[in-house]
């Protein structure tokens, strides 16, 4: 039996190769397909086409018949022998080492050979991979805020000229370090081969996260006053040791491990401490996406820590050679410290202030518990950890 379609009025410059396809698809070869169709160009492309697709097909003239009949090919040419699937495309589906030539096609396509095959600093998954990472992911698309209705811009925020201040202060010291918490990882996302899909995902809405930080802290400083407080010079230098890390495990040790880690804490203090509903609310909605951001840095180095037992000797040196590096700076800016102690305190009396200062103390004792307590998680003793929480930066970042 002959089968048939037509192609109406369509010829092969507008697709009729399509309908052919599908028509020849379920057909064995040898087996008949009868082509009728009204273009008058189909008498010249219809030939072509089939050679070029391993077809014979036969011409005949017979007035209201076939413009055509196919004969399906055996050896119908197929550009995709010799294709091989980028793996899988489901979440968190990945291979040790991607070749470079998957790096450009979606993880699980069929990929034609012959491509481009460029070159990606991190392309061991050990290197990067999380397992939580797909997860983290998810969530941390869901819960995505907008800057402009997710804080109470108009709320009431009249506050003592000094307590402003010192809010503009922290919120000045706060911005410094978003842009290098944005920076960093910003830095390493096009190191990533894609096939670690859900980490150049997550790290590219960490960025969005960092983003949204920098406009909100800006946005606060600016409410009342026309301008921003001080930046120090030992601050920076302590950023400085992040943005010039180029390894991804260190930076995101170094970053997201000690410094995230430690403004967590930052954050919730000033939640707990905040003189007006803007700053509570930017420090909360900032604290949140700074615990995800945590999360994967200590996920994924903990996993490394289990693949590579040299881990913990250069994560210990980095900590080390950066705490060198920044032993004649300052550390934290004198202006945060005291603007923080104002905050804490929230009132003028010398036993407020003696209270605002006990405040901060815990605060850094906090962080300091929180540090060991991930450097445990990592693997670390609690003696190393306590030594090494100690080597971090007294900037906090
Ligand atoms: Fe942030
Ligand atoms: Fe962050």
């Amino acid at each position: 039996m002959t089968a048939v379609v037509d192609l109406g009025g369509l010829g092969f410059e507008s697709g009729a190769h399509l309908l052919l396809r599908r028509a020849l698809g379920p057909l064995s070869p040898g087996a008949l397909l009868a082509v009728y169709g009204r273009d008058p160009a189909l008498r010249v492309h219809l030939p072509a086409w089939c050679r070029g697709q391993g077809h014979r097909v036969e011409m005949p003239s017979r007035p209201g018949g076939p413009v055509a009949v196919v004969v399906r090919g055996s050896a119908v040419s197929d550009r995709w022998s010799g294709a091989v699937r980028s793996g899988s495309p489901h979440p968190g589906a990945v291979v040790e080492r991607p070749p470079a030539s998957w790096g450009l096609a979606a993880r699980g396509a069929l990929v034609e050979p012959g491509g481009p095959e460029p070159l990606f600093a991190f392309e061991e998954r050990d290197h990067v991979w999380a397992d939580i990472a797909p997860r983290l992911y998810a969530q941390a698309a869901a819960r995505q805020w907008d800057p402009a209705t997710a804080i109470p811009w108009d709320a009431e925020c009249d506050l003592p000229a000094e307590v402003e201040s010192a809010v503009v202060q922290v919120m000045t010291y706060l911005v410094e370090n978003e842009q290098v918490a944005l920076l960093v990882p910003a830095r390493f996302i096009g190191g990533i081969h894609p096939h670690f899909r859900e980490v150049v995902q997550l790290l590219a809405v960490q960025v969005a996260d960092e983003a949204r930080h920098m406009e909100v802290f800006t946005r606060r400083a600016l409410l009342k006053s026309p301008q921003l407080g001080t930046s120090s010079a030992g601050g920076r230098e302590s950023l400085f040791t992040l943005v010039k890390e180029s390894d991804f495990s260190l930076a995101s040790f170094l970053l997201s491990v000690l410094g995230e880690g430690s403004f967590v804490d930052l954050l919730a203090f000033l939640e707990r401490h905040a003189p007006d509903p803007v700053t509570r609310s930017a420090a909360r909605l900032a604290l949140q996406d700074e615990r995800r951001h945590v999360v994967f840095g200590v996920a994924h180095l903990a996993r490394q820590a289990e693949a590579d037992p040299g881990l913990h000797g250069r994560l210990r040196t980095a900590i080390e050679r950066r705490h060198d590096v920044l032993a004649d700076t300052a550390g934290l800016n004198e202006d945060v410290f005291d603007a923080l102690v104002v905050l804490a305190a929230g009132a003028w009396t010398p036993e407020a202030v003696a209270t605002g200062f006990a405040r901060v103390r815990e605060l850094q004792q906090a962080m300091d518990d929180g540090r060991r307590r991930r450097l445990e998680r990592l693997g670390f003793p609690a003696d190393e950890a306590a030594e090494l929480s100690r080597l971090h930066t007294r900037n906090f970042m």
